[in-house]
């Protein structure tokens, strides 16, 4: 291994900027019959620096600490769905380390969002994780009442608060916002407004999505998983497809996929991985008739193979198959989209913590959060996000299936065959959080191009984590 790496050392410059052997993805999608939306033709490299990156930001508890003071009372991160709050009075508690959001649709349809706790004596107005129907938002201890719209209404034995008004003991509000159907909460009432937040991703997903932009797909399966590791570690897993050739493939040579990674500052990343192609590496290149069969293998189990016809590409082909199917099934007409939005892998990272899927038949969001007592343990939701139908009558959110550690994901029917790869990953993050203690090294060692989100992610933390130390100082 070392006389490999030593003979095909790179030149000294070749740090941010050394690239796989083959097509670039954008040659390859420029190569597609039909042209992909210009966001996906965007390069935007990041080089992060090449030093080991620690491990005690995954471990340690003060670093934890940090964190939740800095970073989750600090960013703007997705709480629930519009699909959650459809009615006047709907509401859903969002809990993060020690913060706790209510969201309530108000009277008049608008969403606000109010710091869980009574203005009495602190009590949460309503449960973690609950979702639910309130006329008036009562206070389960005493009975201290307010309006959906956060004002104080009433105060059983009201002789005894003269102290108390209507405008002294509003519900504290906490800055909300919306995009692509979800509502933003953010923890900290000086935070910058969400579209400023969000940087590219508005903007990316309509040129990308058109007319089933993220705000019109609903959430079709919601699963949520208890995972063995640091949320950094977990969302990591999913930040690369470096780790494709080993983990969801043989390990061997040609396994790769090409994929291309992003950075568009300050809080938004990006990786495209192609469907239907060949990696560079393989030493004989698949047929199109055999990449059809590779393709069609979870779908056809069990039948006769589909016969691609003569002189077209099994991606083509395919692309066209899922168009017309996804097409069928949820009453719209996909045939202008691009093979790369209807089959490619294309994942945007929205720091902190959550990552939306613009494609049409890989559609997710993602969501990992700490566990507030453990820094070993977090939580990862996937939602499958689907079109709605032409009518805009989508059915309301799903029931949320519950895995812990030790579930499959193959027990969520929803996720069909990716259930599996889905395993594939959570195999790894057990190991490597023991790994990261039994280390010999102080800090991992990452790949300057493939593994440069991780990088972005882990300095978006530290920055965080600097701003809210140094504006702490006398
Ligand atoms: S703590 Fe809420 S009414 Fe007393
Ligand atoms: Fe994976």
């Amino acid at each position: 291994m070392g006389e490999h790496l030593a003979g095909s050392a790179l030149p000294a410059n070749s740090a941010a900027t050394a690239r796989g052997p083959g097509l670039t993805l954008r040659e390859q999608l420029l190569a597609d019959p039909i042209r992909p939306p210009e966001p996906l033709l965007t390069e935007s490299p990041s080089f992060e620096g090449d030093e080991d990156l620690p491990f005690e930001p995954y471990l340690s508890a003060r670093h934890a600490e940090q964190e939740i003071s800095h970073v989750w009372g600090k960013v703007w991160q997705w709480a629930c769905h519009l699909d959650h709050l459809p009615e006047p009075g709907d509401y859903c508690v969002y809990d993060v380390g020690p913060y706790s959001a209510l969201v309530v649709r108000a009277g008049h349809g608008e969403i606000k969002a109010y710091v869980n706790s009574c203005m009495h004596r602190g009590t949460q107005l309503r449960p973690a994780g609950s979702c639910g129907f309130a006329q008036q938002l009562t206070c389960p201890f005493h009975g201290w009442t307010w309006s959906l719209e956060g004002e104080l209404i009433d105060v059983p034995s009201r002789w005894d608060f003269p102290h108390v008004s209507a405008e002294s003991h509003r519900l504290a509000e906490i800055p909300v916002g919306v995009w692509g159907g979800f509502v933003f909460v953010s923890f900290d009432p000086d935070v910058m407004p969400l579209e400023q937040y969000l940087g590219v991703l508005p903007r990316h997903f309509a040129e990308i999505c058109g007319e089933w932009d993220l705000d019109q797909r609903y959430i079709e399966t919601h699963v949520r998983k208890r995972l063995p590791c640091n949320w950094k570690a977990a969302a990591e897993a999913f930040i690369e497809a470096y780790h494709v050739r080993e983990t969801h493939a043989t390990g061997r040579p040609g396994d790769e996929v090409t994929a291309q990674y992003d950075v568009f500052e300050p809080n938004v990343s990006r990786f495209i991985h192609t469907i239907g192609m060949d990696g560079p590496e393989r030493p004989v290149p698949r047929t199109e008739q055999q990449m059809l069969d590779h393709l069609t293998r979870n779908i056809r189990h069990g039948m006769e193979p589909l016969e691609l016809p003569a002189g077209l590409r099994a991606r083509d082909f395919y692309a066209q198959l899922t168009k017309d199917t996804m097409g069928a099934q949820y009453g719209h007409d996909f045939s202008g989209l691009s093979q790369s939005v209807t089959l490619d892998s294309i994942e945007y990272f929205l720091f902190p913590n959550a990552f939306f899927f613009p494609g049409l038949s890989l559609p997710m969001v993602y969501r990992f959060l700490p566990d507030p007592d453990d820094v070993d343990v977090c939580s990862f939701e996937l939602l499958m996000m689907r079109p709605r139908p032409a009518n805009g009558d989508a059915p309301p959110p799903p029931q949320v299936v519950e895995l812990e550690v030790d579930d499959s994901y193959t027990l969520a029917s929803g996720l069909g065959g990716l259930g599996r790869v889905y395993d594939q990953d959570t195999a790894n993050l057990a190991a490597q959080t023991r790994g990261f203690k039994a280390s010999a090294k102080a800090g991992q060692t990452l790949g300057n191009y493939q593994e440069s989100r991780v990088r972005h992610l882990q300095r978006r933390v530290r920055e965080c984590i600097a701003a809210g130390e140094s504006a702490a100082k006398p």
